[in-house]
């Protein structure tokens, strides 16, 4: 993916293949690197005109509607498209088995998403793209679309297959590990825990729809989308149509989040590209948000059997997390439940499976935090059990296992700091009032407990690469297929090019979101602000040694503020250093580094609720996170990221719950008035505290990832405190009155 990469131009690479101790950033001469800034494209966006995937107005666009498969699992005999074609409005109806695809979630090479043919796997599979000169035609035309289908039998409900699991493969992420005998520590401990989780499938539910224009000049498509990752999204999206890769553009200049669903592409892109071919005109095709519940993605649900041996005085001596999860048949893709398992906890006996049931319903794939975000409701309750077990403090149980390297591969952490976090937050959050016996607290009707959580997500990097243009006026852009999902990408970046370069970051223009610029791995797995960051650090440090250069001064010496480069007794404005403009391009690798230490992000989740002793109602009452995740490159939009973390969290402790219906597989709850995520009335006072932190073996700009930790382990947090509130314990989200009563 990364061959245009300008051939022998300038540039900057690093692979990190050894800890970076040193950075630009820490100077702070600029001052605007970690200032709680606003986002620089809040005004667009706020004021309508930043143009999102289902907006742009292209000449002559036809309308398209993609039609579900109504049956859970067989093939279709036949559409009858002549049916629908003289109905007002409608130009064609493209069926194209081959390429319509059940979406495949990984992205790039992996998974090649073609469907096979006639088939339907699951209730709401696409099969078909009306296209009419309106939506309002195409929907209609859609709606009257007979098709004859063969009924197959599936496999709908879990439980009933539950027996038939098998083990999880995949190349990324270990699915089986075993170290040293844990039904022997089980047998010899004198305290042991045996319970299991159940967590429902889960849906990412971004605000924006999936939604495409596509649009072909000779034999190169431009699509329009809502894409995380653009650069691995038009190489999958080009391999299932067929092209080459260098032929598919993406622009995915704002989306309106992703959590996950628009990491791979969905059949919305392939259905408008393919009818577009087909027309010569350009197609729009936007997801209903039925659709989006049927047709995209799902986080899998899973079942965790956790178990733990310990000695009295809490010290772990066994750790097993063994988790089942559903995907359709054969995928490989499986809910990495027991991912943090794996580091979070000492004892030397450990056993973390992922077993998988196949089920005719929607695609399971990633959603927010992939493995933590559920895991760590079956580890961390499975924690909270142990303390009251052991009758000890649950901060305490957890500090006494916080261990000083990695508990399965003898390497140190890069940086960790989970048992400050949950130090600095006890006292914050006033830990010392939590009653030690459930139930004995209550104010009128209401139980009032407390319940906390430890954090944790694996930090990543990924190959990325930005150009950073200095030009002639002083001004500057920074470019990159790196994307903004409503995170802050657009203004950590120009806050990162500013503080190094001294140009205000008013000065500085940003463009994401277009594989034309140079590529890079997008928004995923919280990888995006330190890879695409990254990058435009390296560039910047090209361009600051060119600008060393054309001033004749040493770059150890040369001070970039407020437009102007100073150094050895010297002063010049940097727009008369750069002649007709100057320009580099960055790029990071990650290297051998990542196998000499174990790098995640930590924290601490607390959380109070009330429990209505009469319905069974909860109410979370407030919530605080402390984290620590390397340097904080923006103290606003990394707040803002672990408070849509922890919203999260509420909704997967309280409403969160995508329900297949038994007999067919067909989702009955596909939309957001059935699925209920967490609104405002939900959702009291979140509290954030940063620890401060740098990380010299992740990456040059010393951060780590933000995006997902507040997520990890703020649903447990809310489980544990509803114990401590009224006494049961529920183990099966999501947390409803009838569980308590
Ligand atoms: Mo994330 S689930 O990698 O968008």
């Amino acid at each position: 993916m990364f061959e245009k990469l300008f051939a022998g131009g300038d540039t900057n690479s690093l692979t990190m293949d050894a800890p970076h101790p040193a950075s630009l950033l820490d100077s702070g001469v600029q001052g605007v690197i970690s200032r709680p800034i606003d986002r620089v494209e809040g005004p667009l966006k706020v004021s309508g005109t930043a143009t999102y995937a289902a907006e742009y107005r292209l000449d002559d666009m036809v309308h398209g509607v993609l039609v579900g498969a109504k049956i859970g699992h067989g093939t279709v005999e036949s559409i009858d498209c002549d049916a629908v074609k003289l109905m007002p409005g409608v130009i064609d109806v493209v069926i194209d088995f081959d390429t319509f695809i059940r979406n495949s979630q990984q992205g790039g090479e992996t998974n090649a998403p073609t469907q096979g043919v006639k088939e339907v796997d699951y209730f709401g599979q696409i099969v078909a793209i009306v296209l009419a000169d309106s939506f309002e035609n195409a929907r209609a035309a859609a709606q009257a679309l007979p098709i004859h289908y063969t009924k197959k039998d599936g496999h709908y409900a879990f439980e009933e297959h539950r027996d038939e699991a098998e083990p999880c493969q995949d190349s990324q992420v270990q699915g089986y590990y075993k170290q040293g005998d844990v039904d022997k520590a089980l047998a010899e401990a004198p305290v042991t825990l045996d319970v299991t989780y159940v967590t429902p499938s889960q849906n990412s539910a971004a605000m924006e729809p999936h939604a495409s224009i596509a649009v072909w000049n000779d034999d190169a498509l431009t699509l329009y989308g809502s894409y995380q990752m653009p650069t691995s999204d038009a190489e999958q999206l080009a391999k299932s149509l067929g092209v080459p890769k260098d032929k598919v553009r993406i622009i995915s200049r704002y989306i309106g989040g992703g959590f996950g669903s628009k990491l791979g592409i969905a059949p919305e892109s392939v259905a408008a590209a393919i009818a577009s071919r087909r027309l010569g005109r350009p197609v729009k095709a936007v997801m209903a948000r039925q659709q989006v519940f049927d047709a995209t993605v799902r986080r899998s649900n899973t079942e965790q059997r956790v178990r733990f041996a310990a000695g009295t005085d809490g010290r772990l001596t066994a750790v097993a997390h063994n988790s089942l999860t559903s995907n359709l048949p054969e995928e490989t893709y499986f809910e990495p439940v027991g991912i943090c398992t794996h580091f979070l906890y000492s004892g030397e006996n450990r056993s973390i499976t992922h077993d998988q049931v196949t089920l005719n319903i929607l695609l399971s794939g990633s959603m927010r935090a992939p493995g933590e975000a559920v895991g760590m409701v079956g580890l961390e309750c499975a924690m909270d059990e142990l303390a009251e077990t052991l009758g000890m403090d649950p901060i305490e149980l957890r500090k006494v296992n916080d261990p000083d390297r990695d508990p399965e591969q003898d390497v140190p952490f890069s940086s960790r700091q989970l048992s400050r976090s949950l130090e600095e937050g006890a006292k914050m959050f006033g830990w010392d009032q939590r009653n030690r016996t459930p139930g004995s607290r209550r104010e009128g009707e209401w139980l009032i407990g407390i319940g906390v959580s430890s954090a944790a997500r694996s930090n990543m990097l990924q190959q990325s690469s930005a150009k950073v243009e200095i030009h002639p006026d002083g001004s500057a852009t920074v470019s990159s297929a790196m994307t903004d999902i409503g995170t802050g990408s657009y203004t950590i970046m120009a806050q990162i090019a500013s503080e190094i370069l001294g140009i205000p970051v008013e000065r500085i223009t940003m463009s994401l979101g277009d594989t034309n610029d140079p590529p890079a791995a997008g928004s995923g797995g919280s990888w995006g602000a330190a890879s695409a960051g990254s990058a435009v650090y390296l560039a910047c440090e090209r361009l600051r040694e060119k600008l060393a250069a054309a001033m004749d001064v040493d770059v150890d010496v040369l001070t970039l503020k407020d437009g102007m480069a100073i150094g050895d007794n010297r002063q010049k404005a940097i727009s008369d250093l750069v002649g007709e403009g100057m320009q580099a391009l960055g790029e990071i690798k990650p290297g051998k580094n990542e196998k000499l230490h174990r790098q995640a992000s930590y924290g601490a989740h607390f959380a109070e609720v009330g429990v209505n002793a009469v319905t069974g109602e909860v109410r979370v009452r407030r919530m605080l996170g402390v984290f620590a995740a390397g340097r904080i490159l923006n103290a606003k939009t990394a707040r803002s990221q672990c408070l849509g973390g922890m919203t999260f969290g509420i909704g997967c402790a309280l409403t969160e719950d995508l329900i297949h219906d038994q007999r067919t597989g067909k989702l009955v709850n596909r939309d957001l008035a059935e699925y209920h995520v967490p609104v405002n009335a939900d959702v009291p006072q979140l509290d954030v505290h940063f620890l401060d932190e740098r990380d010299i073996h992740a990456n040059p700009i010393h951060a780590k990832g933000i995006g997902e930790l507040g997520i990890c382990g703020a649903a447990p947090a809310i489980v544990n405190a509803v114990y401590n509130a009224c006494g049961v314990r529920v183990r099966e989200m999501p947390i409803t009155c009838d569980k308590l009563l």
